[in-house]
């Protein structure tokens, strides 16, 4: 399998642990792990295989970091790149809103030419937006630290062994 960039924001400390987490248990293969906040689309086009962490923020915001990214990732080729999203959410909290940054980012990498991977069941979520979902799946993990916590190890270690049939 070819390396992956991991790309998500250095001080978030939820989105942080997730990312580390996947590094720690992704063994087979090579990661780098990414600042979202310095990133330039050189260094986002130099990996096909791309993992994105986004949390969702300001009821239904991309937070900064990404939101800043938006005009160049809006400008790039991104054909050829397959790209999985974690999203981090609080179902509970925010349930018109849940996870919404992996609904709005995908959409944009979509219209850019990526293919989304990763996709995984809603099943065992309860929320009301559907921004995040295309048919039963969300278009990437769904992580929710406020109240599902206990979830996250499982969920990620799961992910990872769909992510290596799925990453070229
Ligand atoms: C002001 C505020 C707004 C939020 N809005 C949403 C939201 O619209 N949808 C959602 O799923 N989670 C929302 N959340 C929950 C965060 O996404 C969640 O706490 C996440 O774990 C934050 O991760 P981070 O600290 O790594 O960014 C919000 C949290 C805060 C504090």
């Amino acid at each position: 399998m070819n390396k992956i960039g991991l790309f998500y924001s250095f001080n978030t400390k939820k989105t942080s642990k997730i990312a580390e987490l996947i590094r720690e248990k992704f063994t087979d293969v090579e990661i780098d792990m990414v600042n979202v906040e310095t990133v330039t689309s050189e260094q986002f086009i130099a990996y096909d295989n791309i993992i994105c962490g986004v949390s969702t923020w300001f009821d239904g915001e991309l937070p900064n970091y990404w939101d800043e990214f938006v005009p160049d990732l809006e400008d790039m080729n991104l054909s050829g790149k397959t790209i999985a999203l974690f999203g981090l959410g609080d179902q509970k909290g925010y349930p018109e809103n849940f996870l919404d940054g992996v609904g709005i980012l995908g959409e944009i990498m979509e219209n850019q030419g990526a293919r989304l991977v990763g996709y995984t069941p809603v099943q065992g979520y309860t929320f009301e937006s559907p921004r995040a979902v295309r048919g039963d799946k969300f278009m990437g993990l769904a992580i929710d630290y406020e109240n599902q916590s206990s979830m996250n190890e499982e969920r990620v270690l799961a992910w990872i062994g769909q992510l290596r049939s799925e990453f070229q």
